[in-house]
């Protein structure tokens, strides 16, 4: 794979979560348009992906891919032109079995067709699915395609979404740029949304879902939380958690809300830059729970320059009192050995959602709300 395309986790937008397959060329302008006008590119947020949908239900005659003639009357070309210009970058998705999840043509057997489609359209990124994979490998299939987009030599990232039941952080590094680990997100704070043979995951749930996975991730290589559900229907302290954990995570940022729409509040947390630095700090690596205490777990992300971010999560119900003494707390990062030491160290902080800053001489009392969380970024002090 190409090195370098993902440093740091992607960061963009799909249709996915709010369109499913409703997706034209004209929501695509007004989401280019919506992303630049809104502040997020400026933020980060460069990528915009077009998930399953896009296409035409059949191949052509030569068994290329064909863009649906309906949803884009003016074809790729002029719309991957269009979303260029404005300074962003264009995705697609297909699908590594035989047709995609929704039933469209998939890549099975056209690997290197597709790849050639895609590079003269000018993509960046590819999203790569799992359904209708009867009878093949997942670490074949994504190798495949893989060499097939490396035989282009075009600069496109490779977005695995295999659902982790192959365990693609063991075998994807040299792959993917990301890779998802876990089924599809819903959005709802913890809750598993069953929808007969399958089922979506609340926040928690997909924070939940893997253990000891972190010493996979890092620059280039990402465990996917999933796509982000803020601004799709949870309460404000849930968006907010769910944004600060996806940050905490090194998570690619890929929002799934419709942008042309969203209210001032969804549109701060989007934008949200100490939060967003989090989920970008140079180390890429992914954050850990050192504890759980009241309802509130304790979530610490190892950050550049011997600083580190803090995240106490309340999980319950009810609002809670947190009372942190640093003074007691010594961690260790458990894959990469990074060490936070209050009992030697001061270090100054500051909270991301309050204008406010501190030190580690004193303990940290905040009441934190049902669902909402408590982030804090933190230096040494010299
Ligand atoms: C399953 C994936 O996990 C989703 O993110 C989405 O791409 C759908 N397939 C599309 O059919």
């Amino acid at each position: 794979k190409p090195a370098g395309l993902a440093k740091t986790p992607p960061m963009g937008w799909n249709s996915w979560n709010t369109f499913e397959t409703n997706i034209n060329e004209e929501l695509v302008k007004k989401t280019a348009d919506a992303l630049v006008a809104s502040g997020m590119k400026d933020a980060g947020y460069l990528y915009l992906v077009l998930d399953d949908g896009w296409m035409a239900k059949e191949r052509d005659e030569n068994g290329n891919l064909v863009p649906d003639p309906v949803k884009f009357p003016s074809g790729l070309p002029a719309l991957i032109d269009y979303v260029h210009k404005k300074g962003l970058k264009f995705g697609l998705y297909n699908c590594a079995g035989t047709k995609t999840c929704a039933g469209y043509p998939g890549t099975r057997g056209y690997e290197y067709q597709d790849a050639r489609f895609y590079a003269k359209l000018g993509i960046d990124f590819l999203k790569y699915d799992w359904c209708n994979t009867e009878g093949i490998q997942a670490k074949e299939a994504y190798t495949t395609m893989r060499n097939a987009l490396a035989a282009t030599k075009k600069p496109i990232i490779f977005s695995l979404c295999e659902w982790g039941d192959n365990q693609p952080w063991l075998w994807a590094t040299d792959i993917g740029q990301m890779w998802r680990i876990s089924g599809d997100i819903y959005p709802c704070f913890d809750c598993e949304y069953n929808h007969g043979t399958w089922s979506s995951w609340g926040v928690l749930r997909i924070l939940e879902m893997r253990k000891d996975i972190r010493k996979y991730a890092g620059p280039d290589h990402f465990n996917d939380f999933d796509m982000l559900e803020v601004g799709n229907g949870m309460t404000a302290a849930e968006d907010r958690s769910h944004f600060a954990l996806w940050c905490m995570m090194a998570s690619p940022l890929i929002a799934g809300n419709d942008i042309t729409k969203m209210n001032q509040q969804t549109r701060d947390l989007l934008t949200n830059r100490d939060l967003i630095a989090i989920n970008q700090d140079e180390l890429g690596l992914q954050g850990f729970k050192f504890h759980f205490e009241n309802g509130i777990d304790y979530w610490a992300k190892p950050l550049a320059n011997n600083q580190w971010a803090f995240a106490f999560l309340n999980r319950s119900e009810s609002a809670a009192e947190l009372n942190f003494d640093f003074s007691k707390w010594q961690i260790t990062d458990p894959d990469f050995g990074h060490q936070f030491n209050a009992k030697q160290q001061v270090y100054e902080f500051k909270f991301l959602f309050e204008n406010k800053t501190a030190n580690t001489k004193r303990n940290l009392k905040t009441k934190i709300e049902a669902h909402d969380i408590c982030v804090i970024r933190l230096r040494e002090k010299k």
